[in-house]
């Protein structure tokens, strides 16, 4: 017959064992899902640029994957981050953060003419990978001078006008961002063509 030492040992081994398969199982599920995420990254056309027709979906937050429609979009910002996405293979271009977008609805009567012809009911996306030295941009602040929100770089302070075209109206950014032309089919936000400009910092700046 056991003691009372041997059975509170037994117990604990029985948890241990518990905990080790609940572990493996999590560390299964956790494998299978990265794994899952890896497939996505590298499936055909994932890292390949934006192409028309393309839908865009949202890279983050709780509606992250879900495509992004103008009448969701809260006038006057913020912007809110995106992919594109094919329509036909489902594949995210996520696969390069290059591809990162930056999508925010403004005042249509505010845009200039460059920036209208490529906006949707005042919803304009942009690069969101600035052009000076590759950083993500992530503020939507009051600009250096003026009373208008911009985008805005933290990394060296650089601020672009989504309004002009994405041009630099503050800090060391060489040029403005790449602009996505953008369309609109069955109520959601589609690609119009490919970006406008290079992605991203260029080598020798
Ligand atoms: S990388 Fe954005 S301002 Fe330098």
């Amino acid at each position: 017959m056991r003691n009372e030492a041997e059975r509170a040992a037994a117990s604990d081994l029985g948890q241990t064992r518990r905990g080790l398969i609940l572990t493996a199982l999590a560390t299964g599920a956790c494998l299978a899902s990265s794994g899952s995420a890896i497939a996505q990254e590298d499936s055909p056309g994932s890292n390949e640029r934006p192409q028309k027709a393309d839908v865009l979906v949202y890279s983050d937050g709780d509606r992250a994957g879900e495509v992004i429609k103008p009448a969701d979009l809260k006038a006057g910002g913020p912007p809110s981050r995106a992919w594109p996405k094919d329509p036909k293979t489902s594949v995210v271009r996520k696969g390069s953060r290059l591809n990162e977008i930056l999508v925010v609805k403004l005042d249509a009567a505010l845009l200039d003419e460059e920036t209208r012809a490529r906006s949707v009911d005042g919803v304009v996306a942009y690069s969101a990978i600035c052009v000076h030295t590759g950083c993500p941009i992530t503020g939507w602040v009051r600009a250096a001078s003026g009373d208008r929100d911009v985008f805005k770089c933290f990394c060296h302070n650089s601020e672009y006008d989504p309004r002009q075209s994405a041009q630099v109206v503050f800090g060391p950014a060489p040029r403005r961002l790449p602009a996505l032309p953008l369309a609109e089919q069955d109520g959601a936000l589609t690609v119009a063509a490919a970006f406008v400009g290079k992605v991203g910092a260029q080598p020798g700046r």
